[in-house]
């Protein structure tokens, strides 16, 4: 009895909802002994999950751990195809770095890596990513879509906007974004997108999503350079959430929105991200390695582009910039 039957028992257990599931039931469904059975109870225990086991009743699910693990996160993918596909990492350097290699070697769309913790967390622009153990969601999604290269960027703000509508669903939390891709929650940044593509000559191969988001932490997670601007869900909601309903839940956001871009284009997610765009109307600065330009956010490009107009009326087209108000 490997993971599979591991995964299918801990979903019965679930299914009853607090109820009792005979031995017998289970070793009839799953068609395994008792024994068997016991192997599994004990493994799932020593994974976090309380059950209770009682004589001539059977077994009883009690709580489950805030673990991003492959059978926890199964319980909340839903019928949809992304997340069918787990590779999960107790400690990491990057999931971006395994998804890669994966896509590399012909992995499936829609496949995703998860850790509880990773050691050398990117962000953009060469930046570092704090991923301390058991507090985010640190997932990297591999998508093969049939589009042009130069379309890719409208990739990040659909995800963008799926993150921010999963974060609503699963906290009641008003989630905006910031072009082009940071979620902030009463200001402060709570999750962060890195698209990295493998790409030949103007074909994508795959598109390696990496998305970072910070659930769980408390105030004194975060280093003080950061403690400013960066915040969580837990800071903002004043609970903790379970961090697979959040995975299991943005899958199927992606998911969805995935499916219509393919089919009708750019322009209902275009309508979406701009009805959760924080920035737009606004005076900001976008700074990037060429210089800082200081302006009124226009709007956003049909390929994702920010259009940003300066004091004399010229509008320019920002592709990357760090954006401050
Ligand atoms: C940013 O806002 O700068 C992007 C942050 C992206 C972080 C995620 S966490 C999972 C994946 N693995 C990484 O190393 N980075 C991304």
């Amino acid at each position: 009895m490997g993971a599979m039957m591991k995964e299918a028992l801990l979903h019965m257990l679930t299914e009853q909802e607090g109820e009792f599931v005979s031995g017998q039931e289970i070793s009839n469904r799953l068609d395994c002994s008792r024994t068997a059975i016991w192997k599994h109870i004990s493994e799932l225990r020593k994974s976090g999950y309380t059950i209770e086991a009682v004589q001539k009743r059977g077994y009883r699910l009690i709580t489950s751990p805030d673990a991003v693990t492959a059978e926890e996160v199964s319980l909340y993918t839903g019928n949809g195809t992304f997340g069918k596909k787990i590779t999960y990492r107790e400690s990491v350097n990057s999931t971006q770095e395994i998804a890669h290699a994966l896509a590399r070697d012909g992995e499936v769309e829609g496949s995703i890596v998860l850790a509880d913790e990773q050691t050398g967390g990117r962000g953009r622009l060469g930046r570092a990513w704090q991923s301390p153990k058991g507090t985010g969601v640190w997932m990297s999604l591999i998508l093969k879509p049939n589009i042009p290269l130069q379309k890719a960027p409208q990739l990040t703000l659909l995800i963008a906007v799926a993150v921010s509508k999963a974060i609503e669903k699963v906290s009641g939390i008003e989630a905006a974004i910031k072009w082009p891709n940071d979620i902030l929650i009463s200001g402060k940044k709570s999750a962060g997108i890195l698209t990295e593509l493998q790409a030949e000559a103007d074909s994508i191969h795959s598109v390696i999503v990496g998305i970072g988001i910070n659930v769980n932490q408390e105030r004194n997670h975060f280093s003080d350079e950061i403690a400013e601007i960066a915040t969580s869900l837990a800071i903002e909601g004043g609970q903790t959430y379970k961090r697979a309903e959040v995975v299991g839940v943005l899958l199927q956001e992606i998911e969805t929105l995935y499916q219509q871009y393919l089919e009708n284009g750019f322009g209902m997610i275009k309508l979406l991200w701009e009805s959760r765009a924080f920035s737009l109307g606004k005076r900001i600065t976008a700074r990037s390695i060429t210089g800082a330009i200081t302006g009124y956010a226009k709007g956003i490009t049909e390929e994702g582009v920010l259009l940003l107009e300066d004091d004399h009326g010229v509008v320019h087209s920002i592709y990357s910039a760090d954006i401050e108000f």
